[in-house]
C-alpha cells in the first residue's frame, strides 16, 4: 500500500539555527521559511535527491509540535510522511486492521494540499506515520 517516502519532518527550537545546520554544514539545499498558520508551524524545506527533510517550528499559541518540543527541547523527529496512491482506500484498509487513525479519521488537507492521513505512534512502532496521497 505504502510507496515512496515523501518526507521525514524533524521539530526544531531554533529554525534558523537548523536551516544553517543543513546549508553550511551538511550542504543540502533549503528553501525560505514559509508559515502555515493553519497548521500551527513554520516550515524549511530541505531538498533531497531521493525526498525532502521538513524542519518545523512552532507557529501560533495552539501549535501542535509545541508539546513535542516541550518533551523534546533539543528537536527530534516528528513524523514520517509515505505516500499512497488512494487515501480513502488506505483508511479502509487501516480502519479494518484497527490501526488508530488521528483525528475523525478522515482525510483532510495536508501542508502540501494533499489529502493525508495522521496514524496513532503506538500502533506503528513508536513512530507517528503520515499518509499522503501522491
Ligand atoms: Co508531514
Amino acid at each position: 500500500m505504502i510507496g515512496r517516502l515523501n518526507h521525514v519532518a524533524i521539530a526544531v527550537p531554533d529554525l534558523a539555527a537548523a536551516t544553517a545546520l543543513y546549508k553550511d554544514v551538511l550542504g543540502a539545499t533549503v528553501g525560505a521559511p514559509q508559515d502555515q498558520p493553519e497548521h500551527g508551524v513554520t516550515v524549511v524545506f530541505v531538498t533531497l535527491d531521493n525526498t525532502k527533510i521538513e524542519l518545523l517550528h512552532p507557529l501560533g499559541k495552539d501549535s501542535p509540535i509545541a508539546g513535542f518540543l516541550a518533551r523534546n527541547p533539543a528537536g527530534g523527529v516528528h513524523h514520517i510522511c509515505y505516500e499512497v496512491a488512494d487515501i480513502t482506500a488506505a483508511s479502509a484498509r487501516l480502519k479494518r486492521a484497527r490501526a488508530r487513525v488521528l483525528g475523525d479519521g478522515k482525510p483532510r488537507i495536508g501542508a502540501h494540499g494533499k489529502p493525508v492521513l495522521f496514524l496513532h505512534p503506538k500502533d506503528f512502532t513508536g513512530t507517528l506515520i503520515e499518509l499522503e496521497e501522491a
